[in-house]
This record gives structure tokens, C-alpha cells and sequence, in this order.
């Protein structure tokens, strides 16, 4: 049987029934937006992470968007970002006023790192967006200690782990997406800002309400921008359950790495002391797309979803001149995503590793 690149269905099955039950809730309650639901989730959430305050959105992009504002970044400003990302990275930027500098990643962890960052630093520079791509940790810190803030990208990184805590709480604030295939998803768009800093919580739950605090007066030109109270039920129950499909994803990896996988492509390398829950799995190899048609041939999933990097889409042209990105390009064209989930099994790690090495023979 053929492995999908992921399987969101299997491990929500369980929750079948308490899913239902709290959707049943919501239309009994009937307050959908900004109700009872989405209150408790931020709580929830925002403990979980480790950080003071969640404030739940529309979408992963609109948390980018309304963060950075809070952060107060602005017109005349820059905000370094990787170019290896997925687009709405980069995309959030210019509603702000401020202009992306693409900057380098790590081709190993997928990550930018404290030097890739240093090199794009500008006398503009307000911020940075440490994106933690697959579910591998960006080193905070590290680039923190460059005397710039870092917003963090988590959107694909619930429930990983680093030395200095969970994704959520390293950075001065940071994002999250709860699309559906994410680590954490919804049963449709949603996504939180989580940050310890009490101002900027405040400025990112005005700027998510039409820049209100109370429908009475609007102090900023903002967003319709909220998280449902459908969603944020939906998201209630799965949270508790986001440690061990975490844990589910890490021993994924390492059916792989058990299948002797790393003896015939690069294997993702997690960053110094994280743990990540794998959002994808990306391995890395100069015949990727041989791999990839291979892998279609037996009926396994695979995708190379940044085959033309962010700083290389038409939109982005006027902020990219003469940038280059080795380290991006090199990941650009070697990436392949394989088949990656909570439940995939050592059976099935073991007949995507066969597909692989037959191909690469
Ligand atoms: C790294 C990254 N940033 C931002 C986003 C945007 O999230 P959303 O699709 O919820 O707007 C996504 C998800 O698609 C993502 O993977």
C-alpha cells in the first residue's frame, strides 16, 4: 500500500466524538466570535508554549502581518527573513510598511542561523523572522544576541522542542498557523500570535479587532482578523493531544533512520539541542525529482514544496537584487518532502526507504 506524504484523518479518528461534542457546544452557545472558546484556547495555548499571552487570528499570515506591527515595525523599516520558506513568510511584510531582506539557511537544518542573519543585517533592520521550518528550532537565542528581535515563524513547528524551551516562547513574539495539515490544525483557516512582552499582546488583540479595544474607539487602522470560536473549540481538543503525535513524528524519523535511509540521502539534521516534532520530512539529494518520480511510481507521497525560493518569485523582484543565497539554492533544488505523520509506522518508513534506495541504485 502506498504511503501518503501526510495522514491527518488517522490520528483525529479517536477524537471523533469529543470533536463533534465541542462543535455541538458552540452552536448551543451560539457566541461565535471572540467567545468563551477562544478565550480558554489562548490561556491553553499561550501555557502550553510557555509564553504570557496567545492572541488567536485569522491565519498563520495574518499573525506575521499583525505581530510585526505590534512589535512596531513600520514604514522605513527591514525585517530580515529567509528566502527558504514557505511565501506568506516574506508575503507579510510589505502590508506593514516595512521591506524583506532575504537572508541565507543552514542547507543541513533548513534553518537561518545567528551568521546568515548577521550578514543580512541592515542600519534598518527592526526585526527578524526566525522561521522553524519542517518543525526543526531556529537558534533564537543565538540570533537575539545579535541585539535584534526575533519574531518567530512556528507555524510549522508546534510541539517541537530546543534547550531554551518551546517554539512560542524564544523569541520576542511569535507565530503560529493552524491550517489544517499543520502540526496543530483546525478544520480550516486559524492561527495565534503568542509573545511574553504585555504591549505587544495588547497592540497584536487591538490590531486583530479593527484596531479596537472596545468597538468604541479605534486607535489603529487594523484587521478583521480573529481566530473562530468554532476553531478555537476544534483546537481545545486537540491540544492536549499535540505532545504525543509529537512524539509520533519524532519516531517517524527514526523509522527512517533505522531503515538505513541517512545511507543513501541526506537526512534532516535537528538543530544543536532540539527536538523537533517533524511538520515535513526532508531529506536531501542532487536527484531529487529522480527520487520523487520514483517514489510516485509505488504510490508514495512526496513533495518539493520550495523548489524556486521566495526572493525568486515575481513579486518579491524589487526586494531582491543582487541577492545571493547558496545555502538556499542549494536547498532549493535538493529538498524532497517524503511521507511524514504522527502514526507513519516502521513498515511503512521501511518500504519508502526501499523505494528510495531502489532508485538511487
Ligand atoms: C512557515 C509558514 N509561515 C506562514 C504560513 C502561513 O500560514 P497560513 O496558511 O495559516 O496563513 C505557513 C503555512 O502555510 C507556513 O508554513
Amino acid at each position: 500500500m502506498g504511503v501518503p506524504l501526510f495522514d491527518t484523518r488517522t490520528p483525529l479518528a479517536p477524537l471523533h466524538d469529543r470533536l463533534l461534542a465541542a462543535i455541538g457546544g458552540v452552536v448551543e452557545d451560539s457566541r461565535f466570535i471572540l467567545g468563551p472558546d477562544v478565550e480558554a484556547f489562548e490561556r491553553e495555548f499561550a501555557g502550553y508554549c510557555g509564553a504570557g499571552h496567545a492572541v488567536g487570528v485569522a491565519n498563520g499570515t495574518d499573525a506575521i502581518t499583525i505581530a510585526l506591527r505590534a512589535m512596531g515595525v513600520g514604514p522605513g523599516d527591514d525585517v530580515v527573513v529567509p528566502s527558504f520558506t514557505f511565501y506568506a513568510s516574506a508575503e507579510a511584510i510589505p502590508p506593514t510598511g516595512a521591506r524583506p531582506v532575504f537572508c541565507d539557511v543552514d542547507p543541513d537544518t533548513y534553518c537561518v542561523s545567528a551568521e546568515t542573519v548577521r550578514r543580512a543585517l541592515t542600519a534598518r533592520t527592526k526585526a527578524v523572522i526566525a522561521v522553524h521550518l519542517f518543525g526543526n528550532v531556529a537558534p533564537v537565542a543565538e540570533i537575539e544576541a545579535l541585539g535584534v528581535p526575533v519574531l518567530e515563524d512556528a507555524a510549522q513547528a508546534a510541539g517541537s522542542t530546543s534547550a531554551h524551551g518551546r517554539p512560542g516562547a524564544l523569541g520576542t513574539a511569535a507565530t503560529f498557523s493552524f491550517f489544517p495539515s499543520k502540526n496543530l490544525g483546525c478544520f480550516g483557516d486559524g492561527g495565534a500570535i503568542t509573545t511574553s512582552d504585555e504591549q505587544i499582546a495588547d497592540r497584536a488583540r487591538m490590531l486583530r479587532f479593527h484596531g479596537s479595544r472596545d468597538k468604541v474607539s479605534y486607535e489603529h487602522v487594523g484587521y478583521n482578523s480573529r481566530l473562530d470560536e468554532l476553531q478555537a473549540a476544534i483546537l481545545r481538543v486537540q491540544l492536549p493531544h499535540l505532545d504525543s503525535w509529537a512524539d509520533g513524528r519524532r519516531a517517524a524519523g527514526e523509522h527512517y533512520r533505522s531503515a538505513g535511509l541517512g545511507d543513501v540521502v541526506d537526512l534532516p539534521v535537528p538543530t544543536p539541542g532540539s527536538q523537533p516534532a517533524w511538520h515535513l520530512y526532508v531529506i536531501g539529494h542532487d536527484r531529487a525529482e529522480a527520487v520523487s518520480a520514483a517514489l510516485s511510481a509505488a504510490g508514495h507521497g512526496s513533495r518539493a514544496y520550495y523548489r524556486r525560493p521566495v526572493h525568486l518569485q515575481p513579486a518579491m523582484a524589487r526586494y531582491a537584487e543582487g541577492v545571493l543565497l547558496p545555502g538556499t539554492e542549494a536547498a532549493a533544488r535538493r529538498h524532497l518532502a517524503i511521507p511524514m505523520s504522527p502514526v507513519l509506522d516502521a513498515a511503512q518508513a521501511h518500504e519508502v526507504t526501499e523505494s528510495i534506495r531502489a532508485a538511487l541504485r
